[in-house]
Order: C-alpha cells, then structure tokens, then sequence
C-alpha cells in the first residue's frame, strides 16, 4: 500500500479507537508524521500519563511500552513489532540486580529507564538522561547504584558528590562513536557546536559544547546562535533538524549511528497493530506496583 492510504487508514483507525500514536525521536520520518506527539523518553512517560485515549500505540521500543503500560494500567498498550527491543535494558536482569544490591547494601538503586519492568521493580527510582543528575542529587543516600548504563553513569558521577557504583550496560548505538570520529569532524568543521547523547563514550563526551536527552540537543539548536552542529546520537535526529533548519549544518558524529530497533516500526505495521490490537504490552500486577512506584517517584521530582 502507498504510504498515503497507509496514513488515512491509520488515522481513520485511530479516531474509531480512540487510539493516540506516541513516537520516539528515533523512529522512521513517516512514522514521526502519523503520530500524535514525538519526544524524548521523559516526555513520552509524561504523554502516557496525561492522554485521554483509551489506546496507546507506542512506536518505540519494548521498554517505552511497558512504562506507558506501568503507569497507565486503565489504557491498553501496543507495540506494533513485538521483538523491537533495547540491547542495553537487555544487559541486566532483576536477578544480577539483587546480587548486586547485596554487595552494595547502603546503595539507593537508580535505574535508567531503557530497563526491564522487572528490573525497574528492583530499583528506588527510576531516570531519564533529561533527568538523570537531578533524580541522583534528589536522593538521600550518600552511595547510588546506577544501572544500566555506564556511560550515562559516568556522566552524572562528574555532576555529584555521591559515590556511583557503575554496570556495565551501554547502547551499541551511542558506543559506536569514537572519539576519532569527532576529532575528525572537529578538524573539518572547526566552528561546528558538538552536542552530544550522555549514552556516548566519556572520552567523546570530553569534545562536547553541551551534553542533552535527545529533546535536549533539539532546544540547544533552537537557543543557540551557532549555524553548524556535529550532533552525537541516533541519526534521525539529524535528519529531522536537517528539515527543520534548512539554512543550519548538521554533520552526524557517526554515519553507523543508527537504532534498527526503532526502525523496525513502519508505517504497515503502526496500521496492523491498530488493526488487530497488536501487541498488547501488560506487566504481571506484583511487578508493576513496584516498578511504577519507582517511575512515579522519577515524574514527581520531573515536574
Ligand atoms: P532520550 O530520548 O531520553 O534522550 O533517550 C535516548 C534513547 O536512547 C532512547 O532509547
Ligand atoms: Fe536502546 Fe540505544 Fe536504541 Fe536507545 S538508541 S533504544 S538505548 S539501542
């Protein structure tokens, strides 16, 4: 089907269902236009919570899902492609976390968001990496374990007086920038503003003009002044502020830098999972009062 009766199909569906389309920044172009609102991972928990629809179709990956469902248990949840997931929130288990917790008894659990719900329920609070610094400068305890990812880690241990234990999770995605790469791009857009994703590598992290979530780095190319940005993340986001901006410069730090989970939802199957309510995201009851305490703990400290 073209995509234009794809999208009239969507949006007939949608009005008959009472359906909202909520989409990451990641996601492919046609998916981002069909859909009611597109942020960051912050901004999507808070949309979750605040619709009025009684479905949410969420074009994202696994673990965007299951926190709209955690947080809003009266909506029904879907994913269109069941298996597009996130290799970091993978690399720990609610199992390797309660070990870990015994090493680290005094520590508060914080855990970023791109996690299991299981893993969430194991957790005090959860964090974007909008948020990340205040959620951990918010806590009581003096020793935080952060999980999963080490790099984000590493970038709110610079910004605090507490002790982080680290995991060692990252996003293949942000990881696969070097600091060649930017080097590189530094040397041939010598007035370019480098910002970046805090799931990029310290070392890459050390070049940058300014550290944001993906809504983050948007607004900076909206305030700033500057005409020519080298961006470090996902290469979507260069795509869309390309469009944006006609007039400005967007160099990607990588041109490998792209998620292919996030990929995988397209247009055919956002239509197929309002068609035949597919697939319902639910979390087991006893996991999801604890992980929504953690995640509910995280939106009142977010305003
Ligand atoms: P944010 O949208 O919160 O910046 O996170 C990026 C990301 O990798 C989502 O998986
Ligand atoms: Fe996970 Fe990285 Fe893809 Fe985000 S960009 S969903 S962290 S693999």
């Amino acid at each position: 089907m073209e995509n234009e009766l794809l999208i009239e199909e969507i949006k007939k569906l949608k009005a008959e269902r009472n359906a909202v389309i909520l989409s990451h920044f990641y996601t492919r172009r046609e998916v981002q236009e069909v859909a009611d609102f597109v942020g960051d991972s912050l901004s999507l928990c808070k949309a979750a919570v605040d619709s009025k629809a009684d479905i949410i179709v969420f074009a994202g990956v696994h673990f965007m899902a299951e926190s709209a469902s955690i947080i809003s248990p009266d909506k029904v949840v879907l994913l269109p492609v069941p298996d597009a997931g996130c290799p970091m929130a993978d690399m720990i288990t609610a199992e390797a976390l309660r070990d870990a917790k015994e090493k680290h008894p005094d520590a508060a659990v914080v855990c970023y968001v791109n996690s299991s719900a299981a893993v969430k329920a194991e957790s005090d609070i959860c964090c974007t990496s909008a948020n990340a610094i205040n959620v951990v400068n918010s806590l009581e305890s003096q020793e935080v374990l952060f999980v999963p990812d080490k790099n984000l880690g590493v970038f709110v241990a610079l910004h605090t007086d507490k002790k982080i234990h680290l995991w060692p999770g990252f996003c293949h995605v942000h990881e696969n920038i070097s600091d060649k790469d930017i080097e590189e791009l530094k040397k041939l857009h010598p007035d370019a503003e480098f910002l970046a994703h805090p799931e990029c590598r310290p070392e890459v992290l050390s070049y940058a003009n300014g550290i944001f979530s993906t809504s983050g780095i948007i607004k900076e190319v909206e305030r700033s002044g500057s005409t020519e940005f080298i961006i470090g993340t996902e290469r979507e986001i260069v795509r869309s502020l390309r469009r944006k901006y006609p007039d400005k410069k967007f160099y990607p730090a990588s041109e490998k830098a792209s998620c292919y989970n996030m990929k995988k939802i397209t247009l055919e199957t956002v239509l197929n999972s309002l068609q035949n309510m597919e697939y319902v995201i639910r979390v087991p009851e006893h996991i999801r009062v604890k992980a929504r305490k953690a995640l509910n703990r995280m939106l009142e400290i977010s305003g």
